[in-house]
C-alpha cells in the first residue's frame, strides 16, 4: 500500500520518535523517581522494563501503524475487519493522548516561564534563600495569568510545528533540536561532574539500595517505561505510519529505546552531582526541578544564571518534541476520520488542550476547591495518565498484536517482506503474547486495588 505521509528517511523517523520519547519524563521524572526508589537497583529494573516490554510495544505500535497506513481506531479495523470493535484500543490511545497533551501543556508552560525567569535574572535574585525560592514556585504555578500565559506561548510553539507537517515541520525541528538537547545535557553534565564532591551525587544515583526498592518502586518503573517511550498512547502507532517502508523496524525501536534510556540517564548525571555538591537533599520528588535545582543554580554564582537558562531550556526543547508528537497524533486521527483539513484539525485540538490545560493550571490555584475522588483536577489527571489509561491502552494494543492481528502480516511487515533477517522474532513473539500482557495485567490490577 502506498504511503500517505511519510518521515523522508531512517534518520528523520528516529530523530522525530526520539523527540518524542525524550521529554519532561526523561529530565523531570526519571531522575527523582530514580533516586526515590533505590538509585541503581531501580535502574535495572527499569532498564529490564524498557528493553524487554516498552520496546515491544514500541515495534508493535510501529508494526500496526505501518501496515495499516491508518491512524489508531481505523489501522486496528483495517488489520483486523472482522471485529471492528478492536478500534475501541484506538480510541482510547486518543483519549489517553488528549489528557496527556492536557497535563503536558501545564508543566511545559512552568518550563517556558522558568526560562524566561532564569534568562531574566529573576530566579538568581532570590539567592540561596530556600524558603523564597518556594514561595516564588508557588506564587507562580498558583497564580491566575502567569502560568496560563507561558503555557499559551509553549502550545503556539507546537502549533506552529504542526503546521509545517510531517517531514517540514515536525522531521526538520526534530532534527535540529535533539542534537541541541545532546549538547545541553553533555553541557550540564560535564558542569556537574566537575563540581567538589560530585562523587557523591553518582553514588546516589547508580550503586543499588534494594531496600529502596518497593514494590510500588516496580510499579513505578513499569509506569515511567511506558510514559518514558510514548508508548500507550496511539502516538509511536501514528509516527510507525510514517516510518518509511525500506526501514528496519526493529532497529528504528533499538535506537529510539537506547537514545532515551541514555538521556535519562546523563539527566540524572546532570543533577545529582551538583545536587550534593551543593549541600542540597535530593528529596525534592516532583518539585526537585523547580525547588532545588534553582538553589542549586543560585550557589554558582554568575555562571549559575548561564547554567539555569541552558538548563530549563534543555527541559523546554525535550518538551516541544514530546507535545508535538501528542498534537500530530491528534490532529492525524481527527482529519482521517473527519476528512478535515490538516490546519483545521491541529487549530481544534490546541484550542481544546490549551483551554483543558489551563483549567488544570487553574486547579492548582484558584480552582483548588474543585475535587474528584477527593483530588484536584490537576493531581486526579496526573493519576488517570500514569497508572490507568497508558497500561490499558498498551494492554488492548499488545493482545491485538499477539492474539489477534495475523501472524503473517506480523512476520511479513518486520521482515520488509521477507527481504530482511528476523532472527530475534521468536523472543520477540515469546514477550508480546506472555510477558508483556501479564505484567501489564499485573500493573493494572495493583494500580486498582492500590
Ligand atoms: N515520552 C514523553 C516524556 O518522557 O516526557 C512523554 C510522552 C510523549 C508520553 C508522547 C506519551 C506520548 F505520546
Amino acid at each position: 500500500m502506498a504511503q500517505q505521509k511519510s518521515f523522508s528517511s531512517n534518520l528523520g523517523a528516529i530523530m522525530a520518535a526520539v523527540g518524542s520519547a525524550v521529554g519532561l519524563g526523561n529530565i523531570w521524572r526519571f531522575p527523582y523517581i530514580c533516586g526515590k526508589y533505590g538509585g541503581g537497583a531501580f535502574l535495572a529494573v527499569y532498564l529490564c522494563f524498557v528493553f524487554l516490554l516498552g520496546s515491544v510495544l514500541m515495534m508493535s505500535e510501529f508494526v500496526i501503524g505501518r501496515r495499516a497506513q491508518h491512524t489508531p481506531v481505523k489501522a486496528f479495523q483495517t488489520l483486523y475487519p472482522k471485529n471492528k470493535a478492536w478500534g475501541l484500543v484506538g480510541l482510547l490511545g486518543i483519549v489517553t493522548s488528549f489528557f496527556i497533551l492536557s497535563q503536558y501543556l501545564v508543566i511545559s508552560g512552568w518550563t517556558t516561564g522558568y526560562v524566561w525567569n532564569s534568562v531574566s535574572g529573576a530566579l538568581a535574585a532570590l539567592g540561596t534563600d530556600s524558603a523564597a525560592i518556594s514561595a516564588f514556585f508557588i506564587q507562580f504555578s498558583t497564580s491566575p495569568w502567569t502560568p496560563v500565559l507561558f503555557l499559551a506561548i509553549f502550545a503556539v510553539i507546537v502549533l506552529i510545528v504542526i503546521l509545517g507537517g510531517v517531514q517540514k515541520g515536525i522531521e526538520n525541528v526534530s532534527k535540529v533540536l535533539m542534537p541541541v538537547l545532546v549538547v545541553l545535557v553533555l553541557v550540564l553534565c560535564v558542569r556537574s561532574l566537575t563540581l567538589p564532591g560530585a562523587g557523591k551525587g553518582v553514588e546516589y544515583l547508580f550503586s543499588p539500595d534494594f531496600s529502596k526498592l518497593t514494590g510500588e518502586g516496580v510499579l513505578a518503573a513499569l509506569g515511567q517505561a511506558l510514559f518514558s517511550l510514548s508508548v500507550g498512547m496511539g502516538v509511536m502507532l501514528v509516527y510507525g505510519s510514517y516510518i518509511p517502508v525500506k526501514d528496519n523496524i526493529f532497529k528504528t525501536a533499538m535506537w529510539i529505546t537506547v537514545c532515551d534510556t541514555l538521556i535519562a540517564i546523563l539527566a540524572g548525571v546532570a543533577i545529582f552531582p551538583a545536587v550534593f555538591s551543593c549541600g542540597f537533599e535530593p528529596t525534592g520528588g516532583p518539585g526537585l526541578v523547580f525547588l532545588v535545582l534553582p538553589n542549586v543554580f543560585n550557589t554558582m554564582g554568575a555562571a549559575g544564571v548561564v547554567f539555569a537558562s541552558l538548563f530549563f531550556l534543555l527541559l523546554m526543547v525535550a518538551a516541544i518534541t514530546s507535545a508535538i508528537s501528542l498534537l500530530e497524533a491528534l490532529t492525524a486521527w481527527f482529519c482521517e476520520h473527519t476528512g478535515a483539513r490538516r490546519w483545521a484539525g491541529a487549530l481544534l485540538f490546541f484550542v481544546v488542550t490549551t483551554a483543558l490545560g489551563v483549567v488544570f493550571s487553574l486547579s492548582m490555584g484558584s480552582l483548588s476547591h474543585i475535587k474528584i475522588t477527593g483530588l484536584t483536577l490537576f493531581d486526579f489527571v496526573d493519576k488517570m495518565n500514569s497508572i490507568y489509561l497508558p497500561p490499558l491502552c498498551a494492554l488492548g494494543t499488545i493482545i491485538f498484536f499477539g492474539w489477534v492481528m495475523p501472524e503473517e502480516d506480523i512476520k511479513d511487515e518486520m521482515s520488509n517482506h521477507g527481504t530482511l533477517r528476523i532472527g530475534y522474532y521468536g523472543l520477540f513473539r515469546f514477550l508480546a503474547r506472555y510477558v508483556a500482557p501479564l505484567a501489564l495485567l499485573v500493573v493494572l490490577v495493583t494500580g486498582i486495588i492500590s
